[in-house]
């Protein structure tokens, strides 16, 4: 039997385009990276999953079964091919759904997420979907009810990776998380490009809080900060 190809047609080149890795992606995968041993023999979710190329990172490093979500059709299916392509097909499951409806009632070691949380209403980005980075007025859209499902999804032991805008309020997602008895420290904080075509949505609240201080600016060129920050339960080392 033929492999499936990554890229059948030209249609799919455009949603391949679209769901490309980004500056988060890749610091995600850099903290993974970092800590492969809590990732070997893990059974990992990822919420939001796109490409599927952190499934297949987590997957390289050794998990024991990669199990993702996205609202995106396109990306489900990009998803499955990438993971059969690069040989975890065995071990992956992909699935279409909102957060963590499709996995309502498992627990995971490792739940990966690089959500949609850049502080903006308008979500039409040239070059991405629109479910692709807007997180509503303050970020949060997304990220509070993955803040709030996490406990309910964690095995025993388990851990939590996601980034978060250092411009998104990193002590209100530390109270949501200690509500439910979990602890967040910070395993990166890296410095994104923030394209125009961003920066012209961002959120103006944010911006009169944040210019200066999370966001730096260079005549038209600016930055973020940015964290990757992981999640466990209270008591238990990162
Ligand atoms: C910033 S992208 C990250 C994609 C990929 N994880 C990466 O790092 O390259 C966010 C992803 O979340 C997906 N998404 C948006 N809203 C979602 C929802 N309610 N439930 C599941 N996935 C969602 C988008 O389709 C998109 O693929």
């Amino acid at each position: 039997m033929s492999k499936p190809r990554l890229v059948p047609d030209p249609g799919a080149e455009l949603a391949l385009a679209a769901l490309r890795p980004s500056e988060y992606t890749a610091a995600l995968i850099q903290v993974l990276q970092a800590k492969a041993a809590a990732v070997r023999g893990a059974k990992v979710l990822e919420i939001g999953s796109g490409s599927g190329v952190v499934l297949a990172a987590l997957g390289e490093l050794g998990a024991a079964s990669l199990c993702g979500i996205d609202i995106e059709e396109d990306a489900v299916t990009s998803g499955m091919l990438l993971l059969a392509e690069l040989g975890h097909g065995e071990t992956a499951e992909l699935y279409l759904g909102d957060m963590w409806l499709p996995v309502a009632a498992r627990r995971f070691d490792l739940i990966v997420a690089n959500l949609p949380h850049f502080p903006m209403e308008r979500s039409d980005v040239p070059g991405r979907l629109p479910t692709w980075s807007a997180g509503g007025s303050n970020g949060r859209a997304l990220l509070d009810p993955f803040l709030g499902g996490v406990a309910a999804h964690l095995a025993v032991g388990g851990r939590a990776i996601i980034t978060h805008n250092a411009f998104v309020d990193l002590e209100r997602s530390r109270e949501i998380l200690a509500r439910a008895d979990l602890a967040l420290s910070v395993a990166l904080t890296t410095l994104v490009y923030i394209p125009e075509d961003k920066l012209s949505r961002i959120s103006a609240a944010v911006l009169a809080v944040q210019d200066g201080r999370s966001i730096h600016r260079y005549g038209p060129y600016a930055f973020g900060d940015m964290h990757v920050v992981e999640i466990t339960r209270h008591g238990v080392a990162g």
